[in-house]
């Protein structure tokens, strides 16, 4: 068998090639230098058919682990590719034609992708070929060889000379010969993203994915497969990050032999994509990544990956300015003096921009008007958009504003004009989110129009900052600009219409900061962070329910790209009252930022916003690039919340915790602090705004400290927090 390797500094994966010329997948994991095609076995298995052109009972696509794994050649269990004539003949029969090793990392044209130093990457092609379907699949793999990390994605081509339709094109396909896994997925809702699902996986198959347009609040396209007996700290876990913002599916399945296949792409439900002769289809980026020692190296990976190799641009290395932003303080209701008040008021306490969030633009006094009208509402804002920019830039701070191109209220001049841009069904009532509806950005003539409306703002002012928002799910997916409707084509060109939004946005304020927002989280995945660098994290403010959204978001996303802010209290989702030190603790754990009305807090709350922004600035370099570590989980282990930041090299580290229950005569609580040197001591500090109770320690061994860790002081009072400087001796 040709054996085809691929090596990162500690993990193997391997194909072979069959003498039949079958790609097959033979090993994903720690590092091993033997071929692998040593673990196949081949028995005469009923019900389990075998190619054509091979005379031997005992091979079976159906059996075999398979690379990319094609429809209608025998292999009953889910594809990677379905394809089929546009006269109806089925599938395809790909076999192995060429690869080659090429320097650098590949890029796909118009879609987001792992980047790294020419020197730092090497890519590999692999082509299979069905010439009598007129298929032809060029596999690309990028190896990462420091990071531990492969990615992958899938030309699809028709050599042909009629149209093939794709029924299915997944971008990955993991096959596992044995073993016994959980899988982890992130679930949730507006508001409550991501939160953690670790199912035991058994015969019979997992589904998950969004049908939403967008990769959603819902599901996250982000995976774990976990031996059963994986713990934050050890055992086998391999990670899948789909680098796309639409919609997507996964699968888990065991089959008949125990066998366990991983699959993750584009959503395959009514996918119906065509391809006339020549054309091609470049599927998603996955980013895999595998680690014997845990779901926190695991993320940690991931951490790394998406600070260096996907987020782009001048803020992915600087420190991002602490902003606030008026939705909470104000909502519609505001002047442009009242503005330019929440700015003096934030500055003389340090903060550093102040965001103009949803309202300033069109007849958008509430959220069922306005949409598509991008000229500033000088009559609300008392003047220029330029006169407000330029007063709040002389209290010393920057500006940034919010934008939702993707869509149109009826009630706009962009509608009047031009309905036929909006995503509706002929002859049917559209389904409206949020009294809106979505503008068809699978056709360039819509994504230049509303693009060149919002430049032509951002062209009036001194604006550094794009908070750039979502707010519906997407449907009635009928687009006016193609003769042919094609669910799975209009919704996979929406989505690259996005990023050519993005990428033009980008390209033209190369300084831009722009965060990405889907109603809070509803488009927080790897794609959307190759072009904004952090996410608004969830529309949930409250934090303690933060505490839980942000420790779900850690597993796959770095915690420089969770927007996380400071709100009032009681909490305006929640109604809960927590101090303000618990809220900065929380929101510190992403980039941080206020979001509330800070002439209304007390003299002494002033006094803590100050010393907050001093703290977050001083431990910066720890939470943007420091390794970041769950102590315990929120809500399951304990009633404690806890986290740690650590340096690389051990020397400090920044550690927090939040009490979510408050008992009389309660048990103590110990948190260790992961990431420290074992023989070396430390001191710790309690960090100004802990509630009381923290003590100083002095000379504790690393060993001590990652192992037992320190009580967490029994005080009364609702949802207290702590954090402690640990600095080695
Ligand atoms: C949803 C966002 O997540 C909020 O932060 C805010 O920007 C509103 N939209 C504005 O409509």
């Amino acid at each position: 068998m040709k054996i085809i390797p691929l090596d990162t500094k500690h993990t193997t994966y391997q194909m072979g090639v069959t003498e039949q010329g079958f790609l097959l997948h033979l090993y994903y994991g720690s590092k091993v230098d033997c071929d692998m095609d040593y673990l196949l076995t081949y028995y005469d298995r009923g019900f389990s058919g075998n190619p054509g052109d091979v005379d031997d009972r005992t091979f079976s696509l159906d059996a075999l682990p398979q690379e990319y794994p094609s429809c209608g050649a025998g292999d009953f269990r889910s594809p990677s590719l379905a394809v089929r004539g546009a006269d109806g003949t089925p599938g395809c029969d790909l076999r192995y034609k060429t690869h080659r090793w090429l320097d650098g990392k590949y890029a796909i044209p118009g879609l987001p992708a792992v980047y790294a130093d020419q020197t730092a990457a090497r890519t590999l092609e692999v082509v299979l070929a069905d010439p009598g379907a007129g298929v032809e699949v060029t596999l690309k793999y990028g190896v990462l060889p420091e990071l531990d990390v492969i990615t992958r994605c899938a030309v699809i081509k028709n050599t042909g000379s009629r149209e093939i339709i794709l029924d299915k094109a997944a971008s990955v396909n993991l096959d596992f010969l044995c073993g016994g896994y959980d899988l982890i997925h992130f679930t949730g809702r507006h508001g409550m993203e991501r939160m953690p699902q670790r199912v035991k996986l058994g015969p019979g198959s997992l589904t998950l994915g969004s049908r939403r347009g967008t990769s959603s609040h819902q599901q996250n396209p982000f995976v774990i497969l976990a031996d059963h007996s994986a713990t934050e700290d050890a055992g086998a876990c391999w990670g899948i990050s789909l680098l796309y913002s639409g919609n997507f599916s996964g699968e888990a399945a065991v089959d008949q032999f125990s066998q366990t296949r991983l699959t993750l792409g584009l959503r395959e439900w009514g996918f119906d994509y065509p391809l006339a002769p020549g054309e091609s289809l470049a599927t998603p980026e996955a980013a895999m990544a595998y680690t014997a020692e845990g779901l926190t190296a695991l993320s940690q990976i991931y951490h790394r990956l998406i600070r260096r190799h996907v987020c782009r641009g001048k803020y992915r290395d600087i420190r991002r300015p602490i902003l606030i932003n008026n939705w909470e303080a104000t909502y519609f209701d505001f002047t442009g003096d009242k503005i330019v008040d929440i700015a003096r008021q934030a500055a003389e306490l340090g903060v550093e921009m102040l965001v103009l969030d949803d309202g300033w633009f069109g007849r958008r006094d509430d959220d069922c008007a306005g949409l598509g009208d991008w000229k500033v509402n000088e009559a609300k804002l008392g003047g220029p958009l330029k006169d407000v920019v330029d007063r709040v830039n002389d209290l010393g701070m920057a500006f940034g504003l919010w934008i939702e191109p993707e869509m149109v209220s009826e009630d706009s001049d962009l509608y009047r004009a031009h309905p036929d841009w909006a995503f509706t069904v002929p002859g049917r009532q559209p389904v409206r989110g949020r009294s809106q509806l979505v503008l068809d950005f699978s056709r360039p003539e819509v994504v230049d129009g509303v693009f060149n409306q919002i430049a032509a703002v951002i062209d009036q002012a001194n604006i550094k900052y794009i908070k750039m928002d979502m707010n519906r799910s997407i449907t009635d997916v009928y687009s006016n600009g193609q003769a042919r409707q094609h669910y799975g084509k209009t919704m996979h060109r929406y989505v690259l219409g996005v990023y050519d939004f993005l990428e033009r946005l980008i390209t033209r304020y190369p300084d831009m900061l722009i965060e990405g927002c889907s109603g809070g989280g509803g488009r927080f995945d790897a794609g959307m962070l190759y072009y904004t660098p952090q996410i608004w994290c969830s529309d949930n403010t409250d934090a303690i329910e933060r505490i839980r959204i942000q420790h779900g978001t850690s597993f796959g996303y770095p915690i420089q790209t969770m927007g996380a802010h400071v709100s009032a209290v009681p909490n305006h989702q929640t109604g809960r009252i927590t101090p303000i030190g618990t809220r900065a603790t929380v929101a510190m754990a992403g980039t941080f930022g206020y979001e509330l009305d800070l002439s209304l807090i007390t003299e002494e709350e002033k006094e803590a916003v100050k010393n907050q922004i001093a703290t977050y600035k001083r431990y910066w370099h720890l939470i943007a690039d420091g390794r970041y570590y769950r102590l315990h989980e929120p809500g399951r282990d304990t009633e404690m919340a806890a986290w740690n930041f650590a340096a690389a090299d051990g020397s400090e580290a920044l550690l927090s915790a939040v009490s979510l229950d408050t008992h009389c005569n309660g048990p103590v609580t110990y948190v260790p602090c992961k990431g420290l040197v074992p023989d070396a001591r430390y001191d710790l500090t309690p960090v100004e705004g802990s509630a009381p109770g923290a003590k100083a320690y002095k000379k504790i061994s690393g060993a001590a400290l990652m192992e037992t860790g320190i009580p967490m002081p029994l005080i009364p009072g609702e949802y207290n927090a702590w954090s402690w400087a640990v600095v080695r001796r």
